[in-house]
């Protein structure tokens, strides 16, 4: 199966998917001249921009990336930093293949901010949350969790820092065992199948 990543930030999560040798065929972004694009050229994986300002409307936004997708034969897509909020007739066409990683213990701290918000609740344990996509803000399925500490002597920095490497982490295996198809939503459940939940840690 085909996967797209969509991007429109730094690009650290799809450089993560990229080094860990997860095949990808496309990459779309919703902002131009961001980091992620570099990434994918210098990984020589096609990079597409499409910017919101050219389109009407959300929804002719979104007919245009589900062409786009479609045209590279798309069958999967992993969100890494694409902040639009996308049309619940494009989490239809995906629905069960499109997945999302967020920096925290979802369902805390959904939303924009989510490590500041964790840092300055404060909480002790944040995290990482890889989960499928639905209509929701980050409310979608959850495939896998890593659990990570705030320390007293934490800054923000620190504490992005150490999500930031967990996502690295994390989300690239769970791409991994979705093209390998040891997961899978059904009945809007996700099921990992060989048996048992090891990434209730993420490790
Ligand atoms: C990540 O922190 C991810 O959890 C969130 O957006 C950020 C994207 O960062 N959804 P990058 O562009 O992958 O560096």
């Amino acid at each position: 199966m085909k996967w797209a990543v969509l991007v429109g930030g730094t690009g650290s999560n799809l450089q993560a998917i990229l080094q860990a040798g997860i095949p990808i065929d496309v990459v779309l972004s919703h902002k131009a001249n961001v980091r992620a694009l570099d990434v994918a050229r210098e990984f020589g994986v096609p990079a597409l921009v499409l910017l919101p300002k050219d389109f009407a409307s959300r929804a002719e936004y979104d007919v245009a990336l589900c062409r786009e997708l479609d045209n590279f034969g798309v069958g999967a897509v992993a969100m890494a930093g694409f902040l639009r909020w996308l049309q619940p007739t494009t989490i239809r066409h995906f629905e069960g293949r499109i997945i999302n990683v967020h920096p925290s213990l979802l369902p805390s701290f959904p939303g924009l901010n989510a490590i500041a918000q964790a840092y300055q609740h404060p909480v002790k344990i944040t995290g990482v949350t890889v989960h499928f996509v639905d209509d929701g803000q980050d409310t979608g399925p959850i495939i896998a969790q890593s659990a990570v500490p705030i320390w007293p002597s934490d800054t923000l920095d620190d504490l992005t820092g150490r999500i930031h490497r967990t996502e690295h982490r994390l989300y690239p295996k769970v791409i991994q065992a979705m093209q390998e198809d040891r997961v899978a939503l059904e009945n809007n459940r996700v099921v990992w199948k060989g048996g048992g939940d090891q990434w209730a840690s993420g490790h």
